[in-house]
Order: structure tokens, then C-alpha cells, then sequence
């Protein structure tokens, strides 16, 4: 059941289309003089405890210091500037994220983990649910009131702790402070696509002290499933997404915005996996996996368990047996039989975009990506080896994502990424059913990019309507069947069908 819920997130991003052609305008951002007044009064008022905050890192407000009508709770008659509280609550599931942890789910997982406190109390949980600090981990939930923890996912989970800039955004100078100065007060810049990324990826992939392990998934919780361009289009904007497709990228040029989502999303969330991964090889505490039958998982943090069965293919393991099996006919690419398949939902089309920045090649047998599939395939991976691999690819990454953004894409550039896709999605469609969502996931994504590069977006040509035509069958082939949160009936066949579909897309676009 659970899986499904974040299948409708997937499949459902088609809704890309129908956002981007909202045509809303927004008035100017300026405050007017009296919400700075109010904005500044409520800033002051959390600092006045007399502790100094700086001392403390930064610390959530809580939406209290947002949600003022003449703030961000404005009622939506001027649009989404104002009314960002507003859409917040009301439409998205974040704001949900806290009182999830009450339900019969969590509390099954609670007790499955034997955590020594309720999921609703444990920081193992809160970190990403309700995070009260930034950096998350760095705090004590014990202390915040549960009306800071009602907020869930709040404004400041995002946009920064707002402790120290609370008061500075309101007032005359603080679009004239500079990125690095804004950071320093805890606030993070979202308009810049990988850093946007970065934040969603921060809880939607995980990161040191915020870690959905196996542990977790095995006591219940959902499959994290990310993949930027859909969870964005799925979050309820609170911004216009008009104007921001404007702002992105130094060329300020709208069609490429969809384009560039997808490929900065790629590029950041497999660096996100890379640091969790580098973060579960350095700090695994063998001593605390739960051996032993009375102990109790603590509640503060995610044991890094070695190896993490999280890193492999869900249904590598999680399938029925029979013999001889597709999976034996297919064979196994690159691993020897029975090796693991590493990485399978966030890498299987990195190459093809980190290729088309033109940096690096990883689709050479060299390649750091290569080597560490390679090492990850091992039952017991050398984590010096692969940490010092998977930082080599961080830094191939990082500086794709600043190539991209400062390119101003091309109908050609776009459309080859399409048969880029295409082409990859054909092979990595027989290896698993990852390997086939993440190519349709993309080609969506990148579909509608054309659409707005090519200016077909409102009138859709005919190559564009085969194209449609074929994404719609694949997800037919992909949709898991009623009762069950596994591709069950996902082998060769299917497979097949979809290799077919993903190389009709790719004659369409020769
Ligand atoms: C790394 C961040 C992270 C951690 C740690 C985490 N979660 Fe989650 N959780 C998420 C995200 C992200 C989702 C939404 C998944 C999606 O829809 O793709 C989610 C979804 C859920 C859901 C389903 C919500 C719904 O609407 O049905 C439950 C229940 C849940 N988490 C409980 C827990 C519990 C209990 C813990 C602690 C034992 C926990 N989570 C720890 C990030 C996290
Ligand atoms: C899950 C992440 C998330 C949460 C939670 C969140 N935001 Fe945002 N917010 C974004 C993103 C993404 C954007 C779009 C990029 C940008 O404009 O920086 C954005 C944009 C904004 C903007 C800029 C709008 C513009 O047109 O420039 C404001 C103001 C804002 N958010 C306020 C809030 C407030 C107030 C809350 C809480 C009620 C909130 N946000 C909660 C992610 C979030
Ligand atoms: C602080 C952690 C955190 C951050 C940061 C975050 N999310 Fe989430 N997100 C969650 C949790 C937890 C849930 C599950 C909430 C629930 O189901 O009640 C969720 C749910 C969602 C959902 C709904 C999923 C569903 O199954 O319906 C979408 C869409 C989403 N997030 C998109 C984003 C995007 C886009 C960003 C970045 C702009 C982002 N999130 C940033 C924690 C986070
Ligand atoms: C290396 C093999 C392996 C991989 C890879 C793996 N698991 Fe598991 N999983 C297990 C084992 C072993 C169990 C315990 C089964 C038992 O007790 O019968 C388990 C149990 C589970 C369960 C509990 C219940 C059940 O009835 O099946 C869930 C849910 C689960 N895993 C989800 C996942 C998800 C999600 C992934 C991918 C992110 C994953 N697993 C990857 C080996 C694996």
C-alpha cells in the first residue's frame, strides 16, 4: 500500500505539463512596510531569551513567524506571492509529515525497530518528519513544544533555519546581501535548481543522521522513490511557477527550465546516495545491529549497518524464485551471477547526462561510476576503495550540474538526451524494473522540455504524440498489480515490450 502512494507521485508526472503552462503573474516581492514591522517584531520576540543563537546553530521559528496574513498567510486573491503559508497548509503533504508518525504504520515500525521511545518522539524519525534544527541531527527534539512539531515539514526545513534571518529578510537590504552572506544566517537559497535539489534530497534520498535504511524498510516504511522532476511538479507550488521557470540559469530563458529540473535533479540526487553511502561505509557500528534479542534501537540515530541492503536493487532479493528464470536468460550486465545490483533507481541514467556536459565519461569501464557498481556488486565491498571512488564521482557531478547550468540548452541538446535515454532505457529496462521506471520517469521529463524548447508544448506535433503514445504504454507495463508493492509481473515480457516502446521513441526523434 505504501509503495503505491508514492507510485501515484511518480506516475502522475505527466502533471508537468499542465503546470508549466499556467500563465499566472505575480506582483512585485517586496514586503509592504508593515509586514517588516510585524516579520521584525516576531523575529525579535524568538531571540529574546537572551541566549545567543549563533552559539547554538540555527534553530527553527516555527510557521508562527511565517504565517501572518499580511506575511506568507495571505488568501491566495493576489496569487501564490503571500499566500505561501496558506497553499502550505492547506495542499501539501508536508505539513502532514509530524502527525503520519501516529499512525498505525509508524507505530508498527516503532515497535518492529524496538525503539526505546515512540516514532512521534524519536529523533530517528523527527529528523526528517520535524525537523526542529539545522542541521537537523544537531538538536535536541526532547525540548521543542509539540506546536513546533505539528508544523512537520515546515517552511524553515527548506528555506533554513530562521533564527538568525528572520529579521534580516524583512527588511530594505537583504536582496542586496549575497548568497554566501544569506547562508551564513542559515538560509537556503532555493532558486538555484541544484541547491533546490540538494534540499529535497537532504530527506527524499537521505543524508548523514537522516537515513531510511534497511532496518526501516523491513519494520514498514515506504520506499523512498525520488526523482526530481515529478515530486517537484507534485508539491503543491506555493511560488509561481511561471516566474520561476524565468529566474533559473543565467540564461533567464523559460523552455529550458524543465530540461535543466531534470538534469541538475539527476546529478544531485545521486550525490546525495554518494554521501549517504560514503556516510554508511565510515560510521557502521557493527556493535549495534541488533543481535542480540532485548537491545534497543536507539531512537537518536540510524545504525549504519555493513553491508546496506538499502544500496541494492529492492527486487534483486525481493522476487519469487522459479528455474530457469528470466533473470538467469537475461543474464547479469556487468556483475558475475549473484552479484548485487548497486544503485539501481538513482544511476542507471546519470552517464547519459554527465556524458552530454562533456566532463567526464562514465560509461567507461574506468570511470568511477564503473568501479564502484563494480565493487558494490561484492558481498563485502572494500570501503576504502569505494569511498574514495564515490568521492571521485561527487566531484565529476558537482561540476557537470555548474556546466549545465550555465549552458543555455538547445532543441538538439535536449533532444539527444532523449535518445540518450531511449537507448540506455532499453538495456536497463531487461537489468530491472528501476532501471525502466527511472528511463520513463526521464523521458517524461525531458519529453516536455522539447515540448517547451521546441515550442510544441501547447500544440503537440505528430512525432510528439507517438512519443506520448509510447510513454503511456510503458506505463501500463510498469504499474505494480493490485494487492502487491512489488513488480511482480515484472520479467521478461513486460521487459521486452518496454525496450520496444523505449526504441520506437528513439526512431521517432532520428
Ligand atoms: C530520510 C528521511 C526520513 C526518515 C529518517 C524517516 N522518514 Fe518517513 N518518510 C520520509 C519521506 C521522504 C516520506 C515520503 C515518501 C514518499 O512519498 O516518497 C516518508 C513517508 C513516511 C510514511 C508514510 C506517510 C503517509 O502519508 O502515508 C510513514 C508512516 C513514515 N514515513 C514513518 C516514519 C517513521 C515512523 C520513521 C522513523 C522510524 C521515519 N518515517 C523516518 C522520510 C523519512
Ligand atoms: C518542501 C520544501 C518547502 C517548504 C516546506 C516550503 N517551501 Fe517555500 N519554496 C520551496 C521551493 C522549492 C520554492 C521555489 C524556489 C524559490 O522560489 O526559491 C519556494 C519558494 C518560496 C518563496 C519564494 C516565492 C517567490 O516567488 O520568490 C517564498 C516566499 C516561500 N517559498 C515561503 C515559504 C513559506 C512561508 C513556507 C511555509 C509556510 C514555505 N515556503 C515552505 C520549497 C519549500
Ligand atoms: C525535512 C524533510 C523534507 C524535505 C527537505 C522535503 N521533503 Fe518532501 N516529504 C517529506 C516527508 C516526511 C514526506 C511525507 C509526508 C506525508 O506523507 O505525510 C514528504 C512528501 C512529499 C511529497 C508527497 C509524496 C506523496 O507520496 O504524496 C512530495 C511531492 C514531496 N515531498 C516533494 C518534495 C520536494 C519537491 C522537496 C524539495 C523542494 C521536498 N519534498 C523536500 C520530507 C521532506
Ligand atoms: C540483499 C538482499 C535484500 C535487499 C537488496 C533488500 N532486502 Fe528487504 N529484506 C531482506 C531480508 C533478508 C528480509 C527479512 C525477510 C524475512 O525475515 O523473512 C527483508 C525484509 C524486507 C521487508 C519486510 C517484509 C517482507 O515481508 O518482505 C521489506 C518491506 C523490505 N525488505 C523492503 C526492502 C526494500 C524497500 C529494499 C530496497 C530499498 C530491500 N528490501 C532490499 C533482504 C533484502
Amino acid at each position: 500500500m505504501h509503495w503505491k502512494l508514492t507510485f501515484r507521485v511518480l506516475f502522475t508526472a505527466t502533471a508537468i505539463a499542465g503546470v508549466v503552462v499556467s500563465t499566472r503573474t505575480s506582483s512585485g516581492v517586496e514586503p509592504a512596510e508593515a509586514n517588516r514591522v510585524a516579520l521584525r517584531s516576531v523575529a525579535e520576540g524568538a531571540t529574546a531569551d537572551g541566549t545567543s543563537l549563533a552559539n547554538l546553530g540555527h534553530k527553527f521559528v516555527g510557521v508562527g513567524g511565517c504565517s501572518a496574513a499580511n506575511c506568507h498567510g495571505g488568501d491566495g486573491t493576489k496569487g501564490t506571492v503571500g499566500s505561501e503559508y496558506s497553499i502550505w497548509i492547506q495542499d501539501d503533504k508536508h505539513a502532514e509529515a509530524y502527525s503520519v508518525l501516529y499512525n498505525e504504520t509508524s507505530q508498527r515500525m516503532a515497535k518492529l525497530l524496538r525503539l526505546d521511545k515512540p516514532a512521534h518522539q524519536a529523533a530517528l524519525c523527527l529528523n526528517c518528519h520535524a525537523p526542529q534544527n539545522d542541521p537537523p541531527f544537531s538538536g535536541d527534539h526532547a525540548h521543542a513544544s509539540l506546536s513546533a512539531l505539528l508544523d512537520g515539514v515546515s517552511c524553515e526545513a527548506c528555506h533554513g533555519a530562521a533564527s538568525d534571518w528572520l529579521g534580516p529578510h524583512v527588511r530594505h537590504d537583504w536582496a542586496k546581501k549575497s548568497p554566501e552572506e544569506k547562508a551564513a544566517l542559515g538560509f537556503r537559497e532555493t532558486k538555484n535548481l541544484w541547491n533546490r535539489s540538494k534540499v529535497c534530497a537532504d530527506c527524499h534520498v537521505g543524508e548523514a543522521g537522516r537515513d531510511v535504511n534497511h532496518d526501516l524498510y523491513a519494520a514498514g516504511h515506504p520506499r523512498l522513490f525520488f526523482e526530481m522532476s515529478a515530486f517537484h511538479a507534485n508539491m503543491p507550488a506555493h511560488w509561481d511557477r511561471n516566474d520561476d521557470r524565468g529566474r533559473t540559469g543565467p540564461d533567464r530563458d523559460k523552455s529550458s527550465f524543465e530540461a535543466k529540473l531534470w538534469a541538475i535533479g539527476q546529478l544531485a540526487s545521486a550525490e546525495a546516495a554518494l554521501d549517504l553511502l560514503v556516510h554508511r561505509a565510515e560510521n557502521t557500528r557493527d556493535d549495534l545491529v541488533l543481535r542480540d534479542q532485548d537491545a534497543k534501537y536507539p531512537s537518536g540515530e540510524t545504525v549504519a549497518v555493513w553491508p546496506e541492503f538499502a544500496e541494492t536493487g529492492c527486487f534483486a532479493c525481493h522476487h519469487n524464485l522459479d528455474s530457469p528464470s528470466w533473470r538467469q536468460k537475461r543474464g547479469y550486465a556487468s556483475r558475475n551471477a549473484g552479484g548485487y545490483p548497486w544503485g539501481t533507481w538513482l544511476f542507471p541514467i546519470l552517464p547519459t547526462v554527465v556524458n552530454s556536459s562533456g566532463t567526464s565519461d562514465l560509461a567507461s569501464a574506468d570511470s568511477p561510476l564503473s568501479k564502484l557498481t563494480r565493487e558494490m556488486a561484492r558481498p563485502y565491498p572494500n570501503r576504502k576503495a569505494l569511498v574514495s571512488n564515490a568521492r571521485d564521482l561527487q566531484a565529476i557531478l558537482t561540476k557537470s550540474a555548474t556546466s549545465l547550468d550555465s549552458q543555455q540548452l538547445t532543441a538538439d541538446q535536449i533532444a539527444g538526451w532523449m535518445k540518450g535515454v531511449s537507448a540506455v532505457g532499453t538495456s536497463a529496462s531487461q537489468q530491472s524494473w528501476d532501471g525502466a521506471t527511472q528511463s520513463w520517469l526521464s523521458l517524461t521529463a525531458i519529453h516536455q522540455g522539447l515540448s517547451d524548447v521546441s515550442g510544441t508544448s501547447v500544440q503537440p506535433s505528430e512525432k510528439s504524440q507517438q512519443i506520448n503514445a509510447s510513454l503511456e504504454k510503458i506505463r501500463t507495463h510498469l504499474e505494480f498489480s493490485e494487492g502487491f508493492d512489488s513488480p511482480e509481473n515484472f520479467s521478461a515480457d513486460p521487459a521486452t515490450a518496454i525496450s520496444a516502446e523505449l526504441q520506437k521513441i528513439h526512431d521517432v526523434l532520428e
